[in-house]
């Protein structure tokens, strides 16, 4: 890098694990001593739910299809925003996994190429990473070291943070991640792909105490989640609702009804979240928690943890709701933390590989 401490510098972000591109530019100075944080200067997304949503779910293929379509454009779109030039770029990050290896090759792909045009360094970024470093990018940003509940599509993880790079994993799902969980009993409700947001909104308006659904491993003496179960159980109750209405399908029900089993589906996930996240911070002696991944934005969890984190004393970050799921913003943010901490280094190896798979305290 030809740039000396305390210059700054721009990373160009680019995320395209799943079913978003996104695409973002932070400002970051490196420094000896301390650097401020990395500042947003643009960010722009493209999501593909919509394209998915007559499949009921992600298709791979479409996904990687659509990033190629996206990418360009919206980096010309966040440069504009930035008012700055391609050459003003001094490293290009990129989400390296994990993913769909068909989809992170397209980000991959480009940000190699843009980087090896430009003669300019190139970063690949953990993903999960980006999740976890994106509350730095709000306006409360935390301080480490930090317990971390990561709570995506795919993942569902409690981590200790002690820095960037400095992960120690506490407990998983031993199975479904909560987003799945979410979205698998959404689709029993008859609701469209992503459901988690969807049932979130009907959850608002029923009773989460108004059917017993199982919250699986709460006592458990470990960390760990199973949000399986809590599929079968959603169906089962579904079932005998239906019976006992004389109905065949969820939508036919009168809408409370709909609106109590959302309710009480969303309380199920959200008590064994907030049990567990206060649990591993008892468990390592922190009172700082941050959340993490698309469920972060659910307003049912935000307000228990507040709740729960205020009776205690704890301090309790969240990613703005626009960055709580997928965006370019995170991944850049990520790449500018890790080039300021020392962690990694930016390099002209444009040979580039994903991984699709890639635990995130294997950092
Ligand atoms: O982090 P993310 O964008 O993608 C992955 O990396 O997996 O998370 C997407 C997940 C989906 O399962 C989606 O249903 C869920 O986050 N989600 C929500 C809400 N918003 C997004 N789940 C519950 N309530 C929400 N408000
Ligand atoms: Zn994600």
């Amino acid at each position: 890098m030809v740039k000396r401490f305390g210059e700054k510098m721009w990373v160009l972000g680019i995320e395209s694990s799943c079913d978003e591109t996104g695409v973002a530019l932070v400002e970051m100075q490196i420094h000896p001593d301390s650097a401020p944080l990395p500042v947003l200067k643009g960010h722009a997304l493209h999501s593909q739910i919509a394209m998915h949503q007559a499949y009921g779910g992600v298709v791979p293929e479409l996904a990687s299809r659509d990033h190629i379509r996206r990418v360009l454009p919206l980096a010309r779109q966040v440069l504009e925003l930035a008012a700055c030039s391609l050459d003003d770029v001094d490293v290009v990050a990129y989400t390296r996994g994990p993913g769909l290896a068909g989809a992170l090759l397209v980000g991959a792909g480009v940000a190699c190429a843009l980087a090896a045009a430009l003669d300019k360094p190139v970063l690949g970024v953990h993903h999960l990473e980006g999740h976890l470093l994106s509350p730095f990018l709000s306006d409360s940003p935390p301080s480490f070291p930090f317990i971390a509940l990561l709570v995506s599509g795919g993942h569902t993880q409690l981590m200790r943070v002690d820095g960037v790079g400095r992960y120690k994993l506490l407990g998983e799902s031993i199975d479904d991640a909560a987003g799945e969980a979410f979205d698998k009993s959404a689709k029993l409700m008859g609701l469209a792909y992503p459901g988690g947001p969807l049932l979130a909104k009907m959850a608002a308006h029923g009773n989460p105490r108004a059917y017993d659904l199982p919250r699986p491993l709460l006592h458990s003496d470990n960390l760990d989640f199973s949000f399986a179960g809590l599929k079968t159980a959603v169906l089962v109750q579904s079932q005998k609702i239906l019976a006992s209405w004389g109905v065949a399908a969820f939508e036919a029900l009168p809408e409370s009804v709909q609106c109590d089993l959302a309710a009480s589906t969303q309380a199920a996930i959200v008590d064994v979240l907030v049990k567990k996240s206060l649990k591993a911070l008892s468990n390592e002696n922190l009172n700082r928690l941050v959340v993490a991944g698309g469920v972060g934005a659910n307003a049912a969890l935000r307000s228990q943890l507040n709740a729960e984190c205020a009776k205690r004393g704890f301090q309790v970050h969240y990613p703005e709701v626009h960055l709580c799921t997928d965006n370019g913003a995170m991944i850049a943010m990520a790449a500018a933390m890790r080039l300021q901490s020392g962690q990694q280094k930016a390099n002209r190896e444009y040979a580039f590989d994903v991984k699709p798979r890639w635990p995130l305290d294997a950092l």
